[in-house]
């Protein structure tokens, strides 16, 4: 069941959104060699209530706490941790979500810590571009598979692989509803190019694109997944509304 959002819901995700990505833009300057995950994490936790806002992960399936990390080979869900101490050349993934009144909003980002390698600095404009390109065909009459196609295709092009063991999902008065938002344009036989995309849609995108193979695994914590080969991965959320004159980036971090 997908439910289509009225101007006055679009605009209470807005409002959850901005809690994001003020939360964000707080732990990107925060994110410097010798902080930890786990400081990070009470940072962003502790602006978000005092917005008035609830963080949307934790508790979740019962994770620990308010934001996922990525550092370097992990590709997502990573738990914070006092003993996860970043360092020049790191890239650091943030994933961090809100409910506030009734409302949810997602985003994430990767951000270099200090100079990082030319690969790295490759893979995060990759990773943010193959967000852009779904986004760009997020419009009404569309069809789903139509944003999974723009970036798998893109990451492809640029010799990079998309995650396909997590993918994107609609939001609103859940973290997750429907529909799945595949970052790859699955084909079990078929070719379907997906449901076809409606104004009042909200969706949140989120590629996770890995230098090497695509494969992850999740370690014995039973949440970070890293990838297989030890290669960086990187990973870029938006929430995103479909409206009649096309898509709006709910979450838009101004830099
Ligand atoms: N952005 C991720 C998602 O939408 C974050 C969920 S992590 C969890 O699935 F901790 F909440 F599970
Ligand atoms: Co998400």
């Amino acid at each position: 069941m997908i439910f289509l959002k009225s101007k006055e819901e679009i605009e209470k995700i807005r409002a959850a959104s901005r809690v994001v990505v003020e939360v964000l833009r707080r732990l990107k300057q925060e994110a410097q060699p010798g902080v930890s995950t786990w400081d990070l994490d009470r940072i962003a936790e502790e602006l978000c209530i005092s917005m008035g806002a609830v963080p949307a992960f934790k508790g979740y399936r019962n994770y620990p706490a308010s934001v996922c990390f990525a550092i370097n080979s992990e590709v997502v869900h990573g738990i914070p941790s006092k003993k996860k101490i970043l360092k020049e050349g790191d890239i650091l993934g943030m994933d961090f979500g809100v409910c506030l009144d009734g409302f949810y909003s997602d985003s994430a980002i990767t951000i270099p810590i200090g100079h990082v390698s030319p690969i790295a600095q490759r893979l995060l404009e990759v990773t943010r571009n193959s967000l852009y390109r779904g986004i760009e065909k997020a419009y009404p009459h569309n069809r789903l598979f139509d944003i999974s196609h723009a970036i798998e295709s893109y990451v492809e092009q640029e010799g990079f692989s998309v995650v396909k063991t997590f993918v994107g999902h609609g939001i609103g008065r859940s973290l997750h509803e429907e529909p799945q938002v595949p970052n790859f344009v699955p084909h079990n036989g078929n070719w379907s190019k997906g449901i076809r995309l409606k104004a009042g849609m909200v969706i949140a995108i989120e590629p996770m694109v890995n230098v090497g193979r695509p494969d992850v695994r999740i370690l014995d914590d039973g949440w970070t997944a890293v990838t297989v080969d030890g290669s960086l991965s990187a990973h870029f959320e938006h929430t995103v509304a479909i409206l009649e004159e096309g898509p709006v980036i709910l979450t838009q971090f101004e830099e």
